[in-house]
């Protein structure tokens, strides 16, 4: 593994073959925080982002990222697809995309490794396929990614900066494709899934109660 010292991600970009030129997607945009980040740093002719916001991550956060990412502008440089990564598929050629970054769920291990090997095909030689939170927190993730480098034989580099959740990547050498997504990674994602929607509904029943009993603040 090569660690990126004193790198963040932000600087994952600059394992492109080109410095400019290039056609990227952000799986997972949320505000848009990471989109500006890539689309100011001037690597980008052409940048997708791909959101479903059908959770706590709703359509009021869609419009603020719409408004941020200057989707009325007339560059069209960012195109938002609200849709989920899976039915984005369909709209990219394999082996087209410079640049994936991958910041779905983190705690499914980005769907038990599917939407990381779904992607892998979309990204052209030489091209990088990335993501964030390679590290113990989300042991998921990390064994999706490293399936991903034990199935290709890829160089994996992981970005280094104190104070921000590790982000991965590899650049692609070759037109592999990786259709078997290990079992046990898929059952633990589904677990992993269940798990954190019924913290979050056991949160919603029992927060108004707290409130009542003046035990916290609405
Ligand atoms: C961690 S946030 C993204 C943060 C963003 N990349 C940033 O750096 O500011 C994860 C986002 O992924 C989206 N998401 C998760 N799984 C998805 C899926 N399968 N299809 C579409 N969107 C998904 C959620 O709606 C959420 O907005």
């Amino acid at each position: 593994m090569n660690r990126l010292s004193g790198k963040g991600r932000e600087h994952i970009s600059l394992l492109l073959d080109r410095p400019d030129g290039n056609i990227g997607v952000e799986l997972g945009v949320a505000a848009g925080d990471f989109s500006e980040v890539l689309l100011d740093s001037g690597c980008f002719k052409c940048l997708y982002g791909i959101d479903a916001y059908d959770d706590h991550h709703d359509v009021d956060e869609y419009k603020f990222a719409l408004k941020r990412l200057g989707w009325q502008n007339q560059e069209k440089r960012y195109t938002l697809l609200r849709m989920c990564f899976n039915q984005a598929l369909e709209l990219f050629e394999d082996n087209i995309l410079d640049f994936v970054y991958i910041d779905g769920y983190a705690h499914t291990g980005q769907n038990g490794g599917q939407t990381i090997y779904d992607w892998f095909r979309k990204v052209k030689v030489l091209g990088v396929l990335s993501g964030h939170d390679y590290c113990s927190d989300f042991p998921l993730t990390m064994r999706a990614v490293d399936h991903l480098v034990h199935r290709t034989g890829l160089k994996l580099h992981v970005s280094d900066m104190p104070g921000q959740s590790p982000s991965w990547a590899v650049i692609k050498t070759s037109d592999t494709i990786i259709d078997d997504v290990p079992q046990s990674l898929l059952r633990d994602a589904n677990r992993a899934h269940q798990y954190r929607m019924f913290r979050s509904t056991l949160g919603s029943l029992i927060k108004p109660m707290l409130i009542k009993a003046g035990f916290t603040k609405r």
